[in-house]
């Protein structure tokens, strides 16, 4: 009797334990799913496509990320010396927002899709120029944007593992991080990516030129936050499984990765699969984006790389929802991995990677930053940041020394009694990978403080 009702209990216990599995919480869509895990799952746009329905009902079901796929380009942005235009690059960004999508900016410097102005200039008034042109686009975006590519694609192909020759290269080596400081300096508040194609392979010459670069940067402060791999695969430049590797070595230099243009030539689902568990294996890879919607909507639709052909979800989507539904909620962190008292020694990356400081033991933290000060007023940027397991929703409080007070707040919900205010999350930025970090920002009134915030997380 007594075991017949401990056994009752036992199973009623356990039934209730298997019913809040996280099997039951499998997203539907591709934004949905990654965001379980604190990433986005992104797409390019194309403006000259927003009028057609079919197209915007998928991209907007699906990708909580945009990046225009030529909207935000030298040539389009700039197409005479000194003027800018940003309609198209607008269009692309404005319904990205309307639809509670954030966006990445591509690309400020870049040998291809200059303007013929550009093209024909060289040395010292090409470098000028360029300098113009990054803060001309960054201005209008600032504050707006996830990422920007500031760099793309300034690195040769086969053996050499040099720089690509081009009229940007021509006005000196140091045009790349002469880019990443002008873009540092225009817009704080963005994470700043280079961005390149055939650098996925971890034995290829090309990455390790660009890996030596990234390393460089790190080891002298030039800015640069991310590492953005294309990922356009097919027979030349096929996918290999040290992509991985690939990813965490990067990481382990102190930048975020993202998968920014991801198409594969026949869309093979094992390799979509592969692709988004590489991904998902390294924390500080924030997201994936494929390069169009359908397979109609491709640069090289004859390839047929993506994940949609018409209205229809191919194999490949099924594989890229399956594998992010399985993450789970976070980024592997086995709770089981040794809670001994040794000090944790850090995972010994490859190449020499300059030590990254050892992870908060769970929850989150939060620091404020002055961006910008002037008379009676000041902008700050907030930086959250997850410990070693990822957060899901945070919410930031402090209380202002001498009567500061809030004017405009972006990236986050404020509420603010007396001198306390209070910031949560908003539905796109409350999940935050293990060791992954977000921003929010705000302009204030009176002196510029930097009050200690504290974050919790539920
Ligand atoms: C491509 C666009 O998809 C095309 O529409 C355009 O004609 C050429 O550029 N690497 C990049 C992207 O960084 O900007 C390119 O996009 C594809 C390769």
């Amino acid at each position: 009797m007594l075991i017949a009702a401990a056994v009752g209990v036992l199973g009623m216990v356990a039934a209730v334990t298997v019913s809040t599995t996280p099997a039951d919480a499998a997203a539907s869509t591709l934004g949905a799913a990654a965001a379980q895990s604190g990433r986005y799952f992104g797409t390019a746009i194309a403006a000259g496509r927003l009028g057609d329905s079919n197209y915007t009902t998928i991209a907007n079901r699906e990708f909580n990320m945009v990046t225009p796929e030529n909207e935000m380009k030298p040539d389009a942005t700039e197409p005479n010396r000194g003027q800018f235009n940003f309609s198209s690059g607008d269009r692309v960004y404005n319904w990205a927002v309307q639809n509670g999508k954030r966006v990445r900016g591509h690309t400020l410097a870049w040998h291809g899709q200059q303007p013929p102005w550009m093209q024909s200039l060289s040395g010292s008034s090409l470098r000028q120029a360029m300098i113009d042109h990054i803060n001309g686009v960054m201005a209008h975006y600032k504050g707006k944007l996830y990422a920007w590519d500031v760099v793309n694609e300034a690195f040769a192909d086969g053996n050499s593992g040099g720089r690509r020759d081009s009229n940007l290269q021509r006005t000196g080596n140091d045009w790349i991080e002469v880019a990443f400081r002008t873009a540092r300096a225009a817009d704080p508040s963005v994470k700043l990516c280079y961005n390149d194609y055939n650098i996925e392979n971890w034995t290829w010459a090309k990455t390790q030129g660009v890996y030596n670069m990234v390393k460089d940067f790190k080891s002298r402060g030039v800015p640069i936050d991310c590492v953005g791999f294309q990922s356009h695969f097919n027979s030349g430049s096929a996918y290999n499984s040290n992509f991985r590797t690939t990813l965490q070595n990067f990481a382990a230099l102190g930048v975020d990765v993202q998968i920014t243009e991801l198409d594969i030539q026949g869309a093979s689902a094992q390799t979509y699969a592969a692709v988004t568990n590489d991904c998902l294996a390294v924390p500080r890879c924030n997201g994936i984006t494929v390069w169009g919607v359908r397979d109609q909507d491709s640069w090289r639709s004859g390839d047929t790389p993506l994940l949609f052909s018409g209205n229809n979800k191919k194999p490949a989507y099924d594989a890229v929802l399956n594998a992010l539904n399985n993450a789970g909620p976070g980024p592997s962190n086995s709770p089981s991995a040794s809670p001994s008292a040794s000090p944790s020694t850090s995972p010994s990356s490859s190449p020499s990677a300059s030590p990254t400081r050892s992870p908060l033991p769970g929850g989150c933290s939060a620091t404020i930053k002055t961006i910008n000060s002037w008379g009676g007023g000041f902008q700050s940027e907030v930086t959250v940041q997850a410990g070693s397991s990822a957060v899901n929703g945070w919410t930031v409080k402090w209380t202002w020394p001498s009567g500061q007070s809030i004017s405009s707040l972006w990236n986050g919900r404020q509420s603010t009694s007396g001198s306390s205010v209070t910031v949560t999350n908003e539905s796109y930025n409350g999940s935050i990978a293990a060791g992954g970090s977000t921003t929010f920002g705000f302009t204030a009134n009176g002196n510029a403080a930097t009050p200690t915030a504290t974050c919790t997380s539920p």
